[in-house]
């Protein structure tokens, strides 16, 4: 089996200022689950929100991954070793360091427009 692993984040938000996700407790122990059966090799994650922002900071409470600390903790039980994903409107990477012990890639949106400094995203 590859290693390449989807993580649902969406979850239900009443407030419209809320743009928080939430990956929950039964997707975590289905994860744990799943990486006890992957083989040999990378294991590669893709999910709507980022670990960090590019500061290496977790996002503001109402536009985070509210389980960030958990999700993350599981990732690297598993081995994880790249994590992919979207959320942020200007792309960045972060090299596996503090506060997360595998790199990520943000690839940015749709509504991205030639955005020199990434630091300047929304
Ligand atoms: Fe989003």
């Amino acid at each position: 089996m590859n290693g390449h692993i989807a993580v649902n984040s969406a979850r239900a938000n009443f407030l419209p200022w809320d743009a928080s996700g939430k990956v929950g407790d039964t997707q975590l122990a289905r994860l744990k689950e799943l990486c006890a059966t992957l083989g040999d090799g990378p294991r590669i994650v893709v999910s709507h929100y980022p670990i960090l922002m590019s500061n290496r900071k977790p996002e503001p409470r109402f536009h985070r991954l509210r389980d960030w600390k958990r999700v993350r903790d599981v990732a690297a039980e598993c081995g994880v070793g790249l994590w992919l994903h979207g959320h942020k409107h200007a792309w960045y990477v972060l090299p596996a360091g503090e506060n997360q012990p595998f790199a990520s890639v943000c690839v940015g949106s749709a509504t991205q427009r030639l955005r020199i400094n990434p630091e300047s995203s929304p």
